[in-house]
Order: structure tokens, then sequence, then C-alpha cells
């Protein structure tokens, strides 16, 4: 074949994915091929819906990250969306996902499915059953959550995110520790950890803003990826459907009566509703601690381990406090960094709002004077029922 007869752009499209091949080694090349092509036809109609968006309000950014040079490569390449080369900037318009949540004017979008084997989507769905941002889907939707899913394996030390780059995949943890860092003026600052379990960098995604943190794997671990295109058509479509649901509930929480209403929708898109049943233990007092909790209906009871005079626990609990719609627990564990100071049962059948630590202190950490407020009541309280003096927060 003549050098004239080889269409426009195939070279580059081509040696785009021989590079990635070559840095990524995937087990499957076909499989590989379909994401890594799927993700150049997506970049392709993003960089054509940005420049129908050129004369928007928002700003362009660019990732003031340099870039490794394989991804130097695949950029010149026609470029990935995929977490193996960084996005490009997108339109970083302000978003509102009640104006997303319709079809596109070309219809419907296609649904990304990654062939996985029985092991694979068992060891999946065991990593997504707790996450919250899923909690709130149709059944439907989830299951083309987990279909859309891909398994990425990561090594000690790999960067899963860099904060200021543009978003392009949201991760499911399935296991692994992972670093999340935050730079402040110029300094990096270790703000937490995942721990074998959650989810990350739906960020990005949700807000079209520039990552807001860097994530670092401290270990070889596994996570589940989903493209943003899929992100943005189930999740953030779903989060109208929540801020519909959840606004004037979550108005009437009196702890989040000092937010801005903006800081408030942000709280509901990425908690997660769980039900519990009359008697089931939500917390479990000595236990690591990783959620906050918002009654949205019925009651809840904290029970703490009665105290014998030698101040040894005893088995039987007693009932310190009942909380109902409105009102939350679960802080003083996130607030003091310490085990739980109680176990917490639903009396009748109970509805919670769960919000995890990470979303918990990015989002509530201006509420935190009414939180400690509460904390000096409950060593009261908890000096009338065992009559020595209780320091729950240090
Ligand atoms: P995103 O901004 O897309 O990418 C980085 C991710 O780190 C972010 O989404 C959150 O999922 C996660 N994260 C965890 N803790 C924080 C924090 N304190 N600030 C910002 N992002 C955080
Ligand atoms: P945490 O310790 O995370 O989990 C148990 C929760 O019970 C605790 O947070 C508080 O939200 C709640 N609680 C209510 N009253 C008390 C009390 N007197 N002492 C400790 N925890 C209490």
């Amino acid at each position: 074949m003549s050098g004239a007869d080889v269409p426009a752009g195939l070279k580059e499209l081509l040696r785009g994915y021989t590079v990635e091949v070559l840095r990524r080694r995937p087990p499957s090349l076909a499989e590989f091929a379909v994401q890594h092509f799927t993700h150049v036809w997506e970049q392709q109609r993003n960089d054509q819906n940005n420049k129908r968006c050129a004369g928007c309000q928002g700003v362009t950014f660019d990732a003031p990250r340099p870039r490794r040079p394989a991804e130097e490569d695949a950029a010149t390449a026609g470029s990935t969306s995929s977490k193996y080369s960084r996005r490009k900037s997108v339109c970083a318009e302000a978003y509102d996902p009640d104006e997303d949540d319709e079809d596109d004017e070309d219809g419907p979008e296609p649904r990304v499915v990654h062939p996985k084997t029985d092991e694979q989507r068992r060891r999946l769905q065991d990593a997504c059953k707790d996450i919250l941002l899923f909690k709130t889907l149709e059944q439907e939707q989830f299951s083309e959550v987990l279909d859309g899913m891909f398994e990425v394996l990561v090594e000690p030390q790999e960067h899963i995110i860099d904060q200021g780059d543009d978003g392009d995949n949201f991760y499911v943890i399935e296991r692994g520790v992972f670093d999340i860092y935050v730079q402040t003026d110029g300094a990096g600052l270790c703000v937490g950890q995942y721990d074998n379990k959650g989810s990350f960098g739906e960020l990005a995604l949700m807000y079209n803003t520039p990552r807001a943190a860097t994530i670092i794997a401290t270990e070889e671990g596994a996570l589940w990826g989903l493209d943003r295109a899929t992100f943005h058509r189930l999740i953030v479509r779903n989060n109208a459907k929540k801020r519909r649901t959840y606004e004037a509930f979550i108005d009437c929480v009196p702890l989040l009566k000092s937010l801005e209403l903006s800081e408030r929708m942000k709280i509901v898109d990425v908690l997660g509703a769980k039900v519990f049943r009359d008697g089931e233990r939500i917390i479990t007092q000595g236990e690591t601690a990783d959620c906050f909790y918002i009654v949205e209906s019925g009651e809840v009871k904290i029970m703490i381990k009665n105290k014998t005079t030698a101040g040894q626990a005893d088995t039987t609990e007693v009932e310190l406090a009942r909380c109902g719609r409105g009102q939350y627990f679960g802080e003083l564990a996130l607030v003091t960094n310490k085990p739980r100071a109680a176990s917490v049962y639903a009396v009748g059948d109970a509805k919670c709002m769960v919000i995890d630590v990470q979303a918990f202190e990015r989002l509530l950490g201006s509420c935190k004077e009414i939180l400690q407020r509460n904390i000096s009541q409950y060593e009261e309280q908890l000096v009338a029922l065992f009559g020595t003096s209780v320091d729950l927060k240090h």
C-alpha cells in the first residue's frame, strides 16, 4: 500500500495504542484496545463539545503537572482520556446536574461494557457493595455501572491521581492503602488515607474542576475504574434526582443550617442512603469509624457498655440517648480520631443518610464548633451515668 492510501491520523492512532500497551502491559490486548479507542473517541467528542463551549463563561485550564515522556507520546498520538495519559483541559463551568438529566440531542449515549470473568465480577461486586455513591442508584443503573468498570492494578508509590489534573476516571478500591495529599501554599499535606475500602475521584467529574487532591498508592493494590462519560451518564444524572429528593430535608437539618445552599447540595451529591431494620446495629462501640449519619426517618438509640465498680466493661449496655429525624450521630470518633464511643441500633425501621469520613472533613469543617459543643454534653451525660469524669476529646 502506498503512503497516500493510509488514512490521515491512522498511524498516530496506532502509535498511541502501541505506546500505551508497552507502558501498561495489559493482560488482554483486545480488551485494552476497546478501552483505549473508546477513550480516544470520547476525547474527540469532548474536544468537539469544548469547541462548542468556547464561548462559555468558565475558564479553561492546563494541567499544571509536567507530563511524563510516555504521556507526551500518547498526547501527540491523539491521546486517550484514561488514567494512563491524562485528559486535556475541559471547560470548567460550574456544573448543575439539573441541566444534565436528559439524554443528549444526539440520542442515548452508548453503554460501555468491559467484559469480566465470574471471578472478577464477584470481586467487583464485593468492592462496590458499600460505596455510598452507588447506594441511591436503581438496580438497572447499578448494573450498568458494574458493566462499565475496569480493573486497574497499581504499584507502590504510583500516583493514581495528581492534584490539578483534569478528571478522567472515578475509582473504587478493591484492595490497597492510598494516601491523600492536598497541596496548600506549595506544600503537600497528607490529610487522610483510604484503607482497603472506599472510593475517590468523584469531585473533578461531578463539578468539572481540576483534581482536588493527589492520591498515592502506598503498596501494591487493585482498583476498579469508571470512565468520565459513564460516570456522568449514571452518577451525575442521578444526583439531579437526589438533589430534588433531599433538598427539603437537608434544609431543615439543624446542624447544617449555617452552611450555604451550595455546600448543602454538595453534601447531598456524595451522601448515600441506608435503611436499617428494627434492632439492627448501625455502629459498634470500639470499632474504627469511617462514616457519619443523619437520621432521615425513624429512630435510633445510643447504647454504651455498662461498667462494673472495678471499672471493667460489662457485657450489658445502657441507653444514653435517642435520635430522630434530622438528628445526627457517629461524629465523635471522626472528630476525635478514636474508636466508636458507643453502639447505635435502629428502633423500628430507620433510614439514615450516610457521609464518609473524607466528605465529612471536607464539607462539615465549619460545623466543627457545633459538634464540639455537643461532645461536652456527652461528657456530662457520662459523668452522670458512671459518676467519674470522662474526657472524650483527648
Ligand atoms: P477529585 O478531586 O476528582 O480527585 C481527588 C480526590 O481525592 C477527590 O476527587 C476526592 O474523591 C478525594 N479526596 C479525599 N479527601 C479529599 C480532600 N480533603 N480534599 C479533596 N479531595 C479529597
Ligand atoms: P461515635 O463515637 O462516632 O459513635 C457512637 C456515637 O454515639 C457517638 O459518635 C455520638 O454521636 C453518639 N453519642 C450520643 N451520646 C453519646 C454519649 N453520651 N457519649 C458518647 N457518644 C454518644
